[in-house]
């Protein structure tokens, strides 16, 4: 590379592209349901639901409005609940121990392995021996 040359800094987030390339579609679609006023369970999201669905392979989509009630909505369709303990990484977002809490089970936190970031197996079997020792059910 020329030492005299200069480089475009390249954003590592960059929003506006986003909106450049789907803006126009974007505010259509948002035009649209503001049209209809079916602003809940509307045909875009029973669209959205069956393009899923077809996608992913699964028999039934359910949409939701966050991540956070997404894994809260798992949690519920398990009965999780008083008593449970549920085996959560370390490496992750508040709300995978907060959702936890609001069924009113208990997060029991485990390392993650250094190279895949996934839960480390040694400390889920002493995180779920931990729950066990403290009178809980490991659930999930
Ligand atoms: C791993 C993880 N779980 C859950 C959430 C919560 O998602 P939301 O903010 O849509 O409720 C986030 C949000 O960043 C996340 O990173």
């Amino acid at each position: 590379m020329n030492q005299h040359m200069q480089l475009e800094p390249i954003p590592f987030i960059d929003i506006a592209a986003q909106r450049r390339r789907l803006g126009k579609s974007i505010d259509d679609a948002v035009a649209r349901v503001l049209d209809h006023c079916q602003f809940i369970n509307g045909p875009e999201v029973t669209a959205l639901e069956k393009a899923l669905a077809d996608y992913s392979g699964a028999k039934h989509v359910v949409s939701c409005a966050s991540g956070t009630d997404a894994l809260l909505m798992v949690l519920m369709a398990k009965n999780v609940g008083p008593g449970d303990a549920v085996l959560c990484p370390t490496f992750t977002f508040c709300a995978t121990g907060e959702v936890v809490t609001l069924t009113g089970a208990t997060p029991v936190f485990v390392d993650v392995d250094k190279e895949t970031f996934n839960i480390d197996v040694n400390s889920l079997k002493r995180g779920i021996a931990t729950a066990r020792a403290r009178g809980l059910k490991p659930v999930a």
